[in-house]
């Protein structure tokens, strides 16, 4: 609803879906509010052939719905019709320009698979090169230690006591990444390079493992680690979790220096 109460008005856009060496378009009229993946997952269910598309939670924590959309990866699960009928980049880090339109005046979307993935189908990939540089292990879930248990606020019965975060049983999350590969197919490096997601996950291991320090800087002062990366700042741009991949590339470097 607008301030006004009445219903806020449909927007209307032509969706373009990179199929193979083209594009399968569809005109739909959208809910401000409706996101990218609504709009396809409204298509699919209307019986409409549409390219194959990654998704699972619909809510911007599983990862697997990023895409190339109007030229800024993107998760289409969190970009809604709105987002795109406003001045917007088109490409990470550029200036907002307005949207372009067709000659019926319909925001044009266009949808790539995220870049430097193997495409399965459609735009959907197979989203290896995300994770081929990050350690063996990495904890991206740490075990409670019994020492871990008593730094938290325990009830009068000994469990520990969240502030509203929800936590599996015994499990403490603390990274952030959901290794969805924005950052990757936005980074511009096209020499070997293992990657702002990779790396980022390196520093973390550095950082929360001391243990592991000197095998962690090893990774990043390898050919493919943190020297071919040409702080370009693309990866902390699109991701969607501000994880910063550049920031932890740089404290990489700052730690070899140290060295
Ligand atoms: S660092 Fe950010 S953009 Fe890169 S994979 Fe993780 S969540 Fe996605
Ligand atoms: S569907 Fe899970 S992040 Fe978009």
């Amino acid at each position: 609803m607008s301030d006004t109460g009445s219903p806020a008005a449909s927007i209307p856009l032509l969706l373009r879906v990179r199929n193979g060496g083209g594009y399968a378009e569809f005109r739909v009229d959208a809910e401000p509010g409706r996101t990218v993946l609504d709009l396809l997952e409204r298509l699919r269910s209307g019986g409409r052939s549409v390219p194959a598309y990654r998704h699972s939670c619909h809510h911007g924590s599983c990862g697997t719905c990023g895409a190339v959309i109007n030229g800024v990866e993107a998760l289409m699960c969190l970009t809604k019709a709105a987002d795109l009928a406003e001045p917007r980049a088109r490409l990470p880090g550029g200036p907002a320009l307005p949207p372009e339109r067709d000659d019926g005046g319909a925001v044009v979307v266009t949808l790539e698979p995220l870049s430097k993935m193997t495409i399965v189908s459609g735009i959907a990939v197979e989203p290896g090169p995300v994770f081929a540089g990050i350690p063996d292990g990495a904890s991206y879930l740490r075990t409670e230690s019994a020492e871990g248990r008593a730094d938290l606020p325990l009830d009068p019965d000994g469990a520990a006591v969240h502030s509203g975060a929800w936590r599996p049983d015994g499990r403490t999350r603390f990274e952030a990444c959901i290794e969805c590969g924005l950052c990757v197919s936005a980074c511009p490096v096209a020499v070997p390079f293992i990657g702002p997601a990779a790396l980022a996950a390196v520093n973390r291991e550095r950082e929360k493992r001391p243990e592991l320090a000197t095998a962690m800087l090893a990774v990043a002062a390898a050919p493919d680690g943190v020297g071919p990366c040409g702080r370009h700042l693309a990866c902390s741009r699109v991701c969607p979790q501000a994880v910063f991949p550049g920031k932890h590339i740089q404290l990489l470097r700052n730690a070899l220096a140290r060295q």
